[in-house]
């Protein structure tokens, strides 16, 4: 039988619950369709980390390489842990591992679902952000500079490129910070291929790229002469232009406009949340962390939430959804759009609600009530 080895690394907070619930509906799954998975488990998180002070090992993330086609991730971040250790040390540092390019991330109301926005439909709200995943403010490369003479030297290492900035500072009047933002020629290139693809395989008639180019000109008019470049090979496809504070506008007033929109890694960060609010709330919104060529990683957009930790509350949709990207990502097409049919039956039925939806179904029984509906 196709055995799949796939990754599951829970994480922190409700990370273990809702991976238990996408585990349970991915197994099912692949009973019906006549593959298996293999799980191999990974405990990473904020408790290791405790422990031991490990984060992610080089040793940990070239096995995950060698053995697993893909990887589960629940969440990461801890109360116990200053923010940004956990997100840096382990998300962050995998995604640019394995050079996860593309943070894939759907916007779709589904039926049943209630929607902040008045006289919005499920037809109004159906597109995708495809954001890119290891550039821009994201590269980790700043610092922060006393009032005096000081020498800096920043590197970024990736397998595309390797830049290095040596920087002689002269700081009078105040202490300062700063924060270098990259974007590669290449870097930006594959990924916005990727989202022309997505919208030639959707067959969706344009791309809307966001970014800031009024203000910091230099990278995102690296950014928009790629997107015209990328563009001309994509002739049946329109794009156009919005700036990022006028893009959260437009995803509130008219969502209906947007069928893939293309953003750097902060704003792509930034109007996925708002994304995800308008498509019904985090516990419904995933996504996916993409190499095409190489080990994906898919994860809900939401946090850990460490005050529902344990307690069987929080909605493992948005995980169970992103568990079927993955077996699309690997292959397993049907079965992925049978688990999101699945979802879309519970939701429009109306009769499990997780807490976050304005019922009181726990977690368990979300997860259970799409195993249910599989293959219906
Ligand atoms: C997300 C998260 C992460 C990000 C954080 C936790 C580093 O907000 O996946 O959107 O900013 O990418
Ligand atoms: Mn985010």
């Amino acid at each position: 039988m196709k055995t799949y080895k796939l990754a599951a690394m829970p994480g922190d907070g409700i990370g273990p619950e809702i991976i238990a619930e996408g585990r349970k509906v991915l197994d099912a799954v692949s009973d019906k369709n006549n593959f298996k998975i293999d799980w191999v488990e990974y405990d990473n998180g904020a408790d290791k980390y405790l422990k031991t002070r490990e984060l992610i090992t080089e040793d940990t993330l070239k096995e995950i390489k060698k053995n697993c086609k893909a990887i589960y991730l629940g969440a990461l971040g801890d109360p116990r842990v200053k923010p940004g250790i956990l997100e840096k040390g382990i998300l962050l540092k995998t995604r640019f591992y394995y050079d996860e390019y593309v943070n894939l991330r759907p916007i779709k109301l589904l039926e049943g679902v209630w929607c902040p926005l008045k006289d919005k439909t499920p037809e109004d709200i159906n597109f995708d952000v495809v954001r890119e995943n290891t550039e821009d403010f994201y590269v980790g490369i700043g610092n922060r500079v006393k009032i005096g003479n000081s020498k800096q030297e920043l590197d970024i290492v990736r397998s595309l490129y390797q830049v290095k900035f040596g920087l002689d500072i002269e700081t009078q009047g105040s202490e300062v910070a700063y924060q270098i933002g990259v974007i590669s020629k290449k870097g930006a290139k594959r990924v916005i291929e990727y989202a022309f693809e997505l919208a030639k395989r959707k067959n969706k008639t344009k791309v809307t790229s966001v970014d800031k180019a009024n203000v910091l000109d230099h990278i995102y008019s690296l950014w928009r002469e790629t997107v015209e470049e990328v563009a001309k090979k994509y002739p049946k496809i329109q794009y156009e232009f919005n700036f990022v504070d006028a893009v959260t506008m437009w995803f509130v007033k008219n969502p209906e406009w947007f069928q893939v929109v293309v953003a750097p890694n902060m704003f792509g960060d930034i109007i996925t949340d708002l994304g995800a609010m308008i498509q019904g709330g985090l516990g419904l919104a995933p996504g996916g962390n993409i190499n095409p060529n190489g080990i994906s990683m898919f994860e809900p957009i939401h946090g850990s939430a460490p005050k529902y930790k344990g307690m069987n509350v929080a909605n493992p949709l948005a995980t169970i959804w992103a568990g079927a990207m993955m077996l699309e990502e690997v292959g397993e097409k049907k079965s992925s759009e049978q688990i999101v049919r699945a979802i879309e039956a519970i939701l429009k039925e109306g009769k499990v609600k997780t807490k976050d939806l304005g019922g009181t179904a726990k977690t368990s029984e979300m997860g259970d009530a799409v195993l249910k509906k599989l293959g219906d």
